[in-house]
């Protein structure tokens, strides 16, 4: 992947796979909750036929967890968000999306018993993460209707990345100040984001 930056309001503009980011400022907000919440919401409505869920907080790993309740399933995964933006893994050539009771979830990380290269997820770029964003959401583009993005808490280059990618960004706080100011910042940060993105691109 090359570090030359992705034109995301161009991309989501011709994209007809909608892309909901859940992010927080603050930890155990319910982000992992809400986000198999909403894909339930979407499996149950008969106008909608797919779904399918990024777990991209490789720290806590939360959706993954609660999605694979079976680790040796998870560990049977050829397949990982990890795999992708660290390997620059070849993405699955077809995704089995048909109208189902159950989303598809991408795990974060699926060899959840070996020690994980926390340093190198740290130094991953902004640019670097839309890049991989981008190749994942293009490969899904038109078959899945939704794309629901969980991403780890706070403000970070795997948040920012995916709430510019997004057609929606939902940001959920806790209802206590702390909460509130995290997601406030986070907010800040999205929008100045954005900003700069628009100015490079006028
Ligand atoms: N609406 C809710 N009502 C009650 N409990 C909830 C609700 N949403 C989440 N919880 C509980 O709060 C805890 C944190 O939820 P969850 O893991 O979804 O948060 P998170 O924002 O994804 O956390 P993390 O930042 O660690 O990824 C869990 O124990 C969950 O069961
Ligand atoms: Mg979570």
């Amino acid at each position: 992947m090359n570090s030359e930056s992705t034109n995301h309001s161009v991309e989501i503009a011709s994209r007809q796979t909608k892309v909901i980011t859940i992010a927080s400022g603050k930890g155990g907000a319910g982000k992992s909750l809400l986000t198999l919440a909403l894909s339930q919401l979407i499996n149950d409505a008969p106008v909608f036929n797919s779904c399918v869920i990024i777990d991209l907080d490789f720290h806590v790993k939360g959706l993954t967890l609660l999605w694979y309740s079976d680790l040796s399933l998870l560990e049977n995964e050829k397949w990982s968000i990890y795999d992708l933006l660290m390997r620059e893994g070849a993405l699955p050539t077809e995704w089995p999306l048909v109208k189902s009771s159950a989303s598809i979830v991408i795990p974060s990380y699926q060899r959840v018993r070996e020690p994980l290269d926390y340093d190198s997820i740290s130094q991953m770029s902004f640019d670097h993460i839309s890049k991989g964003l981008s190749t994942l959401l293009t490969s899904l583009d038109g078959k899945a209707d939704f794309v629901l993005i969980d991403t780890r808490a706070g403000i970070d280059s795997f948040s920012l990345a995916a709430s510019l990618m997004a057609d929606l960004t939902i940001i959920v706080s806790e209802q206590d100040r702390i909460s509130y100011r995290a997601c406030f910042d986070l907010q800040s940060q999205i929008m100045i984001r954005a900003k700069e993105q628009q100015q490079r691109q006028n």
